[in-house]
């Protein structure tokens, strides 16, 4: 049996094995991209790169058969360097968004176009239950806010913007009729105890998103009630929005002590082991490190919402309220705080002439509802022309991306690809401008012995994906259209909704 060296660690391999199954046999990951266990490698991506120690040469490891005595490196800066320069190069002929324009404008990052999908199928449960995995107090805060989603809806180029705060709200309203009443989502229940002051926006945010990681968060608030600034300031608040919200906080084991001026934060170290100051804006601003949200000369202390940025709006202090709910688990749990990044996404920017009508094919035509009850909320809903990359969570690409921390526009030659969107098939959407060109699809359109099946058409540079003798995806992919979606690592192909 033939033994190579991965890193320095000698590994046996079997007879005829390739580099990438023997180090995977070893538990040694390789990144992969256009290799698809049990066909013949293709080679095209070069993401497995690995070296020959001996020659220095660069090779695919999914496509380089085990020599016995081998040597190679797999994790050196080099090797990453290499697979960062490989994944780069693809993303300067890759044109797509990861993340829709509506949730990357929100400060708070809701997965709108989730919300939306259950909406149309009449879920407003489930559209509440990501709601509220993404946002804190939003019967409060979508009607509180300066609605920057609706601003960037790429809908509104169109003609208006879909209803996304109304349709949140009637998600929210309707599980608030529901009954019985919604019970908090259960998280492993955390001992170490936490203080918040100030119970307005940030604060109450704060509370629901440490809540939801298990701990039961005290806020002490100055005023004889919660949520006093948020009732001076937001009139338009109906008093009985509020109150549910304030009803599910305190189911959730968040508890509000009214009435109580804590003049020195610090001092409820003594009793806490974290402590987050969300006062409103003061006169004192605290000197806080923007990377672990924590006061640079107290740690333990940290700072978040309008006492840092004193005309920051609602939703932004709910964003900064769930940053810093995961810097203070971090710091409870003892691991290195670090407020959390902006997910990754490409964008495309700016559509351009004719490429609104690909997004608009899968969307209905009708104008925006104002008044949004269950009957218009699926229709208002429809409106959503699908901006986000449906493979965002599973793409292959865009989890390298961030793993390599790779920069997409390293080799942008400054000109765009154009934006199509192919919905011949009634199952499969493609995505032409998402396609690396693996041959991960046409390999598994064969194994199905489809009749048409599909191929690469062109030559160089103008190689694409497409279906022999002009035929359409329709009649390409009967059998095999699941299983090629499957096999894409990118959103190139993706599974279309059956009853939109
Ligand atoms: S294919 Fe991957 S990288 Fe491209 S837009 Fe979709 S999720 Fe992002
Ligand atoms: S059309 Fe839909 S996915 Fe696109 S930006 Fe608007 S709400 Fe978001
Ligand atoms: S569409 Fe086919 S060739 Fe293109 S990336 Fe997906 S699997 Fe690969
Ligand atoms: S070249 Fe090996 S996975 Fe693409």
């Amino acid at each position: 049996m033939p033994q190579i060296t991965i890193d320095g660690r000698t590994i046996p391999a079997a007879e005829g094995a390739t580099i990438l199954q023997a180090a995977r046999a070893a538990g040694i990951e390789i990144p992969t991209l256009c290799h698809l266990e049990g066909y013949e490698a293709g080679a095209s991506c070069m993401v497995c790169a690995v070296k020959l120690k001996h020659s220095g040469q660069l090779i695919p490891s999914c496509a380089s058969r085990v020599v016995d005595g081998m040597e190679v490196e797999s994790a050196s800066e080099d090797v990453r360097g290499a697979r960062r320069m490989a994944l780069e190069l693809l993303f300067s002929d890759h044109l797509g968004d990861c993340l829709s324009p509506c949730q990357r404008i929100c400060p708070a990052q809701l997965t709108i176009p989730a919300v939306l999908e259950h909406l149309r199928h009449e879920q407003p449960g489930k559209a509440a239950g990501i709601i509220r995995r993404d946002l804190a107090i939003p019967g409060v805060l979508c009607r509180a806010c300066h609605r920057p989603c609706e601003s960037g809806c790429r809908r509104g180029t169109h003609d208006e913007p879909v209803a996304i705060a109304e349709l949140v709200l009637h998600a929210i309203d309707t599980e608030r009729a529901a009954e019985p009443p919604r019970t908090p989502p259960a998280a492993e229940a955390r001992i170490e105890r936490i203080a918040i002051v100030g119970a307005g926006f940030t604060g109450l945010s704060a509370a629901w998103f440490l809540a939801r990681q298990g701990y039961r968060p005290v806020v002490f608030e100055k005023a004889d009630r919660p949520a006093e600034s948020i009732r001076r300031e937001y009139p338009e608040v109906p008093a009985d929005a509020l109150d549910a919200e304030l009803d599910l906080l305190a189911r959730s084991g968040v508890e509000i002590r009214t009435g109580q001026t804590i003049d020195d934060p610090a001092t409820l170290l003594d009793g806490f082991h974290a402590v987050l100051l969300a006062t409103g804006p003061g006169d004192d601003k605290p000197a806080v490190d923007k990377d672990t949200m924590m006061l640079a000369d107290t740690p333990g202390l940290f700072a978040a919402g309008r006492v840092l940025r004193p005309k920051g709006k609602p939703v932004q202090s709910v964003a900064d309220a769930k940053a810093v709910a995961t810097c203070i688990d971090r710091h409870v749990r003892g691991l290195e705080v670090r407020r959390p990044p902006k997910p990754f996404s490409v964008f495309m920017g700016k559509l351009l002439d004719g490429e609104m009508d690909a997004f608009l094919r899968e969307s209905s035509p009708a104008h925006r509802e104002e008044r949004v009850d269950i009957d218009h909320a699926i229709a208002e809903s429809k409106r959503c022309v699908l901006c986000h990359c449906a493979k965002a969570d599973t793409c292959k690409l865009r989890q390298l991306a961030v793993d390599y921390e790779i920069n997409p526009n390293r080799y942008s030659s400054g000109e765009r690809l154009r934006y199509s969107r192919n919905i011949e098939h009634p199952l499969v959407r493609f995505e032409p401008a998402k396609c690396i060109r693996c041959g991960n699809c046409i390999k598994v359109a064969g194994d199905h012995a489809e009749t048409l099946g599909l191929t690469f058409i062109g030559r160089g540079f103008d190689v694409h994906l497409g279906v022999p003798f002009h035929g359409k995806l329709s009649d390409a992919l009967h059998e095999a259209a699941a299983e090629a979606v499957a096999a894409c690592p990118t959103g190139a192909l993706t599974l279309r909704d059956p009853d939109p």
